[in-house]
């Protein structure tokens, strides 16, 4: 008898390790369904889609949530589905005006997640801000960092770009510069998000992408294709350190197809950044994703806990920002985070004080900081979730199994796939048929998709394109993408495979799908949001 269940525990285990083909499970999800949403409408309504979407001048951010039967993948942002533990906390949360019991939860979950070095020193300050999500946490740092520089004095003026810069830079520095109606001040990143982006350039200053050599060749071999390029990074601060606030790195690099930054890359921006005296951030979204692909892809990291590899990521830096609308597992909520004893907080020592009366002045108390004290129940429960491993398998192996789908049936996809979304590469996709720039086939693409009851989201030439002068700046780098954002532990794969076949669809008969013409907001800032369109003719 024993010898029987000692065999068939063995069979088992080998199943467990096996390796899924596409299409094949052999484990089980780690949680099951607490709670379940039906829907207030179904695939079959194209006639009403069809109004809504000339309603909404084809922009997906202004179509109806509810009228979407299929994936709604516009972003993994604030869209998380949360745990029956977090709802126990939310009803637990204390609403008092200042000092509320889920500050103190969250200021110990926060040391807990990001390691001790993130413990409070200061008697009078706390070295943690709460925002309501991410930007206004951007908004915030870059207003107060342009103010202390004088950025918006400087813009425009004595902007030497000296030759040691070398012609790539130089022109991606004056590329960013025409962005931000002429600026002195560079804020280097593996990537900006177009909020980020948005409010370094709103203070004067350039946001500069500088994406690692394999981003820029397309290597799809390339485990860590989200790492900045540190040849670049150290010509610019070789070069003009003092023009330099803060460099950053984006974990994951969403912008530039999820993907993530390796150890040895954070390790080595800290470096050179800290040999030039310049702090070095996190945008730190997905930071929990971004570990898993360290420990599953960086050699040396196999046997190591996330909690330990989150620990050393953040040893790095001297500061970062959160929206934990991601890997905080919540749908509100951001952050900044200063070192105590970081270079940042050495040279911005004024810094405290001038957050924290921006954030009486538009957020609330820095103890709530714009949240409902529920909310910061619901986070710190979220943050202890994030960092379990089975949750992670889950959560990246079903995106990758969404992205090799579509991969299988030929639609280019950015590889290796990223952690939370699957970035449709356009240029590829209509490759070989009659398009050009300004027909902004992804608008197209995304607004047949909704046709078709599932939402996406162009975040390319469109997106992070400009229109200044009676001209169309296209992306530096280029890219130009679709995104499908996964939402955590909210779909399952037989969603994503419905959308994928609809997809096919559209790949299949690529050279049907017409063009767009922009009929409002073209040279607006961040015109994505805002923007109408028609279907050429
Ligand atoms: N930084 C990154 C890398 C982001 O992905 C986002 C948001 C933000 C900052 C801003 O945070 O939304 O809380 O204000 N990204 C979402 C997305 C919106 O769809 O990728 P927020």
């Amino acid at each position: 008898m024993i010898d029987t269940l000692a065999f068939f525990e063995s069979r088992f285990r080998e199943l467990l390790d096996h390796d899924p083909e596409p299409g094949s499970y052999y484990r089980p999800r780690p949680y099951r369904n607490g709670t379940v949403r039906f829907r207030e409408c179904h695939m079959g309504e194209f006639d009403l889609r069809r109004k809504l979407l000339e309603e909404a001048g084809l922009n997906v951010f202004l179509f109806p949530a509810h009228r979407i039967p299929g994936c709604d993948l516009l972003s993994d942002s604030g869209t998380t589905t949360m745990t029956v533990e977090q709802w126990s906390r939310l009803i637990l949360g204390d609403e008092a005006y200042g000092s509320n019991e889920g500050f103190f939860e969250l200021r110990d979950r926060m040391v807990e997640t990001f390691g001790p070095s993130w413990a409070k020193r200061n008697d009078v300050h706390e070295n943690f801000f709460l925002f309501h999500q991410g930007r206004a946490a951007e908004h915030a740092l870059f207003g107060i960092i342009g103010r202390e520089l004088g950025a918006a004095a400087r813009a425009g003026k004595d902007v030497v770009s000296p030759e040691a810069l070398g012609a790539e830079l130089r022109d991606r520095i004056s590329h960013g510069a025409a962005r931000a109606e002429g600026a002195y001040y560079i804020v280097p990143n593996n990537s900006h998000f177009d909020t980020t982006e948005g409010n370094v350039e709103a203070n004067h200053m350039v946001a500069l992408n500088l994406p690692c050599r394999e981003h820029l060749e397309d290597r799809r071999d390339f485990p860590f294709r989200g790492n900045i390029h540190l040849e670049n990074l150290e010509r610019l601060l070789g070069a003009v350190p003092d023009r330099v606030p803060l460099v950053y790195l984006t974990i994951t690099n969403n912008t530039g197809g999820g993907q993530p930054v390796s150890m040895e890359n954070i390790k080595k921006t800290r470096a050179l950044a800290h040999r030039h005296g310049v702090p070095l951030f996190f945008d730190a979204c997905r930071f929990a994703e971004n570990a898993w692909f360290i420990k599953n892809k960086e050699p040396g990291y196999g046997d190591r806990t996330i909690a330990s590899i989150v620990h050393e990521m953040f040893e790095q830096v001297d500061g970062f920002h959160a929206s934990f609308k991601k890997d905080g597992l919540v749908n509100i909520g951001g952050a900044i985070l200063l070192k105590p004893e970081g270079l940042f907080v050495e040279k911005y020592p004024g810094f405290a004080d001038q957050i924290t009366d921006h954030q009486i002045l538009t957020e609330g108390h820095p103890t709530y900081g714009g949240l409902a004290g529920r909310d910061l129940m619901g986070l710190a429960e979220g943050l202890r979730t994030v960092v379990h491993e089975e949750y992670l398998d889950a959560r990246i192996a079903q995106v990758v199994r969404f992205g090799e789908k579509l991969r299988s049936y030929d639609i280019p996809v950015n590889e290796p796939i990223g952690g939370h979304a699957v970035y449709l590469d356009m240029d590829r996709f209509f490759e070989g048929t009659r398009s050009r720039d300004e027909d902004f086939k992804g608008v197209a693409f995304t607004g047949l998709l909704l046709l078709g009851g599932h939402r996406l989201c162009e975040l390319g030439i469109y997106a992070f394109g400009a229109y200044r002068g009676g001209r169309e700046i296209p992306p530096d780098p280029r890219v130009n993408n679709v995104r499908a954002s996964v939402p955590r532990l909210s779909y399952e794969d037989q969603d994503l495979f419905a959308l994928a076949e609809m997809i096919r669809v559209l790949h299949e008969h690529r050279d049907r799908i017409p063009g767009v013409e922009v009929t409002y907001g073209r040279e607006l800032n961040l015109r994505h949001f805002k923007s109408r369109f028609r279907f050429k003719a």
